[in-house]
């Protein structure tokens, strides 16, 4: 495997390429002012709210909120994973896209566990087709030869060192690393993982196999054994059967999500290939973010008991903070105690599609859900519902969908929809519409509350051209705990390191951090700025006040710190200095 790309390629490669001509190509844009603009790609719309700037390389829509730079938008309109979005731009511009050296040893380790992985799933196929009673196990319980290949299903032969001696003494480590051995606690010694298990190879994006499931043909405990967490592996991330399934499809009209690998393997012998599982963890948001990646429309499938129903609740709740238009999510519940291989075995391919055709939208469940046991006559009860609701609907963007929750909803309790949109909106305010904009636009999704701290963080990343305006010794740099402050430094670094830093090269840095997101829809916030006064002026003056704001809090709130600590011990000079010269400020505001 290749190494890292290096950041300075990636700010290189977002300074050489122009979104404009990135999405043109793809999406054709229209000139409109100073930005670029067409029908979102990304949902339903008669007039365009999709718009590209080209001064800050970075595209944001209106109507779904989906934003940003030109790698993102290959992300997302090509379902690329990163690393292919950036190999798609820079040989768009015919450079080669280098990798860190820096780390031979890192990418060397990973290369050698690959290896080691792709050997051990040759050794555990070669041992199937030698280990009659797996392939009697696998006959009976319906699964053809062809699905089995397919799936690259395997066998570890029930004994000690099976695969250790296989791959010889030389690849200990990679054994370990990769987790397809053990070392006994007490003795020392090693000893395969796996042993007396069918191999269910679970394989990454590109089709490489970075972990296995296996289970046991007895009725043994565990049933299914996992690998453990490498740093090739994470459960929460991978999802059983992805790979198949896009193999399997040019593109993925649904994606079923089941529980189990022989769910997946049975429903592709069958026909239905376009079933992933989760590895025996409810679908995470990584899973969800996943999933929608690959197609529009997921359906999750769930045992009709309760476990079942408040495993898809789970679901649920992970699934809003992705729900946009065009995008769909539905729940199946299946006959309690049978699960999608049973089913599909018992009543064939068509009765089984047709119980995915007719899943359950997610509305409907949403709706039913919150009101059942709950008297919707009453007002405690109208109000209980509402109380439930408000969290779900802080997680769900702006867009079609949240307008037709909140109908449905209000239905359900017997709200007129204004009232419950407001009961709803309470706790979070919504951004000021843009002003001078004639026409009612849909409000940008999940409606973010602006704090002096994030109005500065927004304006930087709109305007790094503004930093200028921040002195090195506010004290919002030198001594807050705003928990803002540490990723306002950050950024301020990140503008001061590169002249023409723009919006979109200024994201793509967090990528990976757990900030990106917010940072996103903190770059794409739209200043409502009166069009009678001059656009940069009234943004620096936005900043100005922003700082000015930030200072009295920080000021504050060394004061209340300083009024407590004497009020413990004898301040030093230096603290009753600075007391005294807050304690004067004070009096002047
Ligand atoms: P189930 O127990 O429902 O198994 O677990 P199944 O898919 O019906 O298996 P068969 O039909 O008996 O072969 C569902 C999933 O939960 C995880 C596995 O991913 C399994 O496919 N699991 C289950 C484990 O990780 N460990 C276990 O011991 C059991
Ligand atoms: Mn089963």
């Amino acid at each position: 495997m290749a190494g890292r790309i290096p950041q300075s390629f990636i700010d290189e490669l977002l300074s050489r390429v122009d979104i404009v001509d990135v999405i043109d190509a793809r999406v054709p844009l229209k000139k409109q002012g100073s930005n670029w603009a067409a029908c979102c790609p990304f949902h339903d719309e008669r007039t365009p709210s999709f718009t590209v700037s080209p001064t800050k390389q970075f595209y944001y829509c209106f109507g779904c909120g989906a934003t940003g730079s030109a790698i993102g938008f290959l992300m997302e309109y090509e379902h690329l994973g990163f690393v292919e979005a950036v190999e798609t731009l820079a040989s768009s511009i015919g450079v080669e896209v280098p990798r860190e050296g820096g780390r031979p040893d890192q990418e060397s380790r990973a290369d050698a566990l690959l290896a080691v992985l792709a050997q051990a799933d040759q050794f555990y196929q070669a041992q199937l087709r030698r280990h009659q009673p797996a392939k009697d196990y696998l006959k009976r319980r319906g699964l053809s030869g062809s699905t089995a290949a397919h799936f690259g299903l395997g066998w570890a032969p029930d004994e000690w060192q099976a695969l250790l001696t296989h791959c010889g003494d030389s690849r200990q480590r990679d054994l370990l690393e990769a987790g397809l051995i053990n070392r006994h606690e007490d003795s020392g010694r090693l000893y395969d993982r796996f042993r007396g298990r069918i191999m269910f190879p679970i394989r990454d994006r590109r089709g490489r196999t970075v972990a296995f499931g296996g289970r046991v043909l007895a009725e043994r405990e565990p049933k299914y054994m996992n690998s453990p967490e490498t740093p090739l592996f994470h459960k929460g991330r991978e999802l059983y059967g992805l790979y198949e399934a896009r193999r399997a499809h040019r593109t993925l009209e649904r994606l079923l999500v089941v529980e189990g690998y022989m769910d997946v393997i049975m429903l592709a012998e069958h026909g239905i290939r376009y079933a992933v599982a989760t590895l025996g963890t409810a679908a995470t948001d990584a899973h969800v973010q996943r999933l929608f990646a690959s197609s529009d429309e997921l359906v999750f499938c769930f045992d009709g008991d309760t476990a079942g129903g408040q495993a898809a609740w789970r679901a649920l709740a992970n699934v809003l903070p992705h729900l946009r238009d065009g995008r769909e999510a539905r729940f199946l519940f299946l006959p309690q105690g049978s699960d999608p291989d049973s089913l599909v075995r018992a009543e064939g391919r068509e009765a089984f599609a047709d119980r995915v055709a007719h899943a359950r939208p997610l509305a409907d469940f949403f709706v039913e859900r919150l009101s059942s046991d709950i008297d919707t006559t009453t007002i405690a009860g109208r109000s209980q519902i509402v109380a439930t609701a408000r969290p779900l609907f802080a997680r769900l963007p702006n867009g079609i969908y949240r307008e037709l929750l909140i109908d449905r909803l209000a239905r359900e309790v017997g709200l007129a929809s204004e009232r419950l949109r407001a009961d709803l909106e309470r706790s979070a305010p919504a951004p000021e519409q843009s002003a001078g904009d004639a026409k009612p636009r849909p409000r940008p999704p999940g409606a973010i509350r602006m704090t002096s701290m994030r109005t500065l963080i927004a304006l930087l990343l709109q305007r790094p051209d503004l930093a200028g305006r921040v002195p090195a010794d506010h004290p919002v740099l030198t001594h807050s705990e705003d928990p803002g402050a540490g990723l306002l430094r950050r950024l301020l670094r990140q503008i001061a390191a590169d002249a023409s830093v723009h919006t979109g090269r200024l994201l793509e840095a967090w990528r990976d951090a757990e900030e990106f997101p917010y940072l996103q829809r903190l770059a794409a916030y739209e200043f409502a700025i009166d069009p009678q006064l001059d656009h940069d002026q009234a943004l620096a003056s936005e900043l100005d006040g922003a700082l000015e704001r930030l200072a009295e809090q920080a000021c504050r709130a060394r004061r209340a710190h300083l009024l407590a600590a004497a009020r413990e011990r004898a301040l030093t000079a230096a603290e009753k200095r600075e007391l005294r010269s807050l304690l004067g400020g004070a009096a002047e505001t």
